[in-house]
């Protein structure tokens, strides 16, 4: 007996001292997004320096944090990315939250992981227009950068590499655990609302858990857009083509996830839905056949606003200071 009340007592004070690390309880075809600690915290810091330091861009004002906005919900809810010289991208910036629970990165998924892919908008034209050899002299000639990397690579020779997996790293820490939905997941009957119930339930009902599954909701595959319907848009972007130039690849792009979704407007690659309502009407009709009622779309994007977690509390980065080598900005150049 005494056993037994101390097992019970000892189960409750785990429970009432960590709620958000409850298991999933229901068999779901969407599970709960796990917290990321990472056993890196100096690469973590250093990622997050890079992060919001625009001295990565060749004008010196752009960092990955002008498109990938931490403070709204990873991106810049723009249609599409403005970046060097105010060049508008093809393409609409996805969210960097939890981009770690995808198969791939990019709308095409050109680049394998998050340590591939940061390389991408350095250099990139319309993005920070930066050589990868400019960008390793300009982190070379920044005192604070080459001491951190010393510290954590035991070199003081920086390369691409030290400051793609520093960037990457930090990523992995930017999960957004324990939303409504997840804690419903764990088994809080009251986490979401009746109608947010009934649009889960559509939602794996008509099918859009066929695409959208998985800790992230999507991320885990490249589908067509416009299966049943074609998908009119004025971007160049090709999806998968333009990587494999396969041609049933055509139009096929990675599935996006749909997390913190209600925050990541406008939707699609091009960016041409402005609203969630808008997006789920023509993923119906395009992906399903399916003319949704208003009382189905009300309750399909109540289930999607479910699915807004907790984003990671962080505190800016004070970034090193340049040194006498270090290019100052210039957002003409
Ligand atoms: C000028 C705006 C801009 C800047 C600056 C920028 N990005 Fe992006 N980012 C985008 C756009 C647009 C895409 C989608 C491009 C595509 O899929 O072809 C993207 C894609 C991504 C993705 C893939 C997400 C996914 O779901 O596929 C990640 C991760 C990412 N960026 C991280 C970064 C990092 C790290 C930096 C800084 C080194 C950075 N970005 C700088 C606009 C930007
Ligand atoms: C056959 C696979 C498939 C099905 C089924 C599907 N989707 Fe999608 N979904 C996609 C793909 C692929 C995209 C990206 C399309 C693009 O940007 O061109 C997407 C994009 C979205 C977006 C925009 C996300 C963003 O960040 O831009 C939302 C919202 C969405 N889907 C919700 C739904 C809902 C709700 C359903 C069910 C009514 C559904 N999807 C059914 C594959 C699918």
């Amino acid at each position: 007996m005494k056993v037994f009340s101390a097992i019970a007592v000892g189960a409750i004070s785990i429970a009432v001292l960590t709620p958000t690390y409850a298991e999933q309880v229901r068999h779901e075809p969407v599970q709960v997004i796990q917290p990321y600690i990472s056993e890196e915290p100096a690469k973590v810091e250093l990622g997050k320096q890079l992060f919001f330091d625009p001295r990565l861009s060749m004008s010196g004002i752009i960092s990955c944090n002008t498109c990938h906005n931490l403070s709204y919900g990873g991106t810049d809810n723009l249609k599409t990315s403005i970046g060097h010289k105010w060049q508008a991208g093809p393409v609409n910036s996805p969210t960097v939250f939890n981009s770690s629970l995808q198969i791939a990165q990019f709308w095409d998924g050109r680049a394998v992981d998050l340590q591939e892919q940061a390389a991408g908008p350095i250099a990139a034209n319309v993005e920070m227009a930066m050589p990868h050899s400019l960008a390793v002299d300009v982190i070379q000639s920044i005192p604070g950068y080459r001491e951190q990397i010393a510290a954590i690579y035991g070199t003081d020779q920086v390369t691409l590499d030290h400051i793609t997996d520093a960037i990457a790293e930090f990523e992995k820490t930017l999960v957004t655990p324990n939303s409504p939905f997840d804690q419903w997941l764990k088994g809080d009957d009251n986490a979401i609302t009746a109608q947010q119930l009934a649009g889960y339930e559509l939602f794996k009902s008509v099918g859009c858990v066929s695409c959208h599954f998985g800790e992230a909701l999507g991320g885990k595959s490249f589908m067509k857009m416009g299966l049943v319907q074609p998908y009119e848009s004025d971007s160049p972007a090709q999806g998968r083509f333009d990587v494999t130039g396969n041609e049933m690849d055509r139009f096929t792009f990675k599935v996006p996830t749909l997390r913190n979704v209600a925050l990541t407007y406008p939707y699609f690659h091009d960016g041409a839905a402005e609203t969630l309502e808008e997006a789920t009407q023509v993923m119906g009709q395009l992906q399903l056949g399916r003319n949704f009622t208003e009382d189905e779309l009300a309750s399909l994007v109540a289930f999607m606003e479910s699915l807004t977690g907790e984003r990671p509390e962080l505190t800016l980065p004070f970034l090193p200071e340049s040194g006498p080598d270090t290019p100052r900005p210039d957002p003409f150049k």
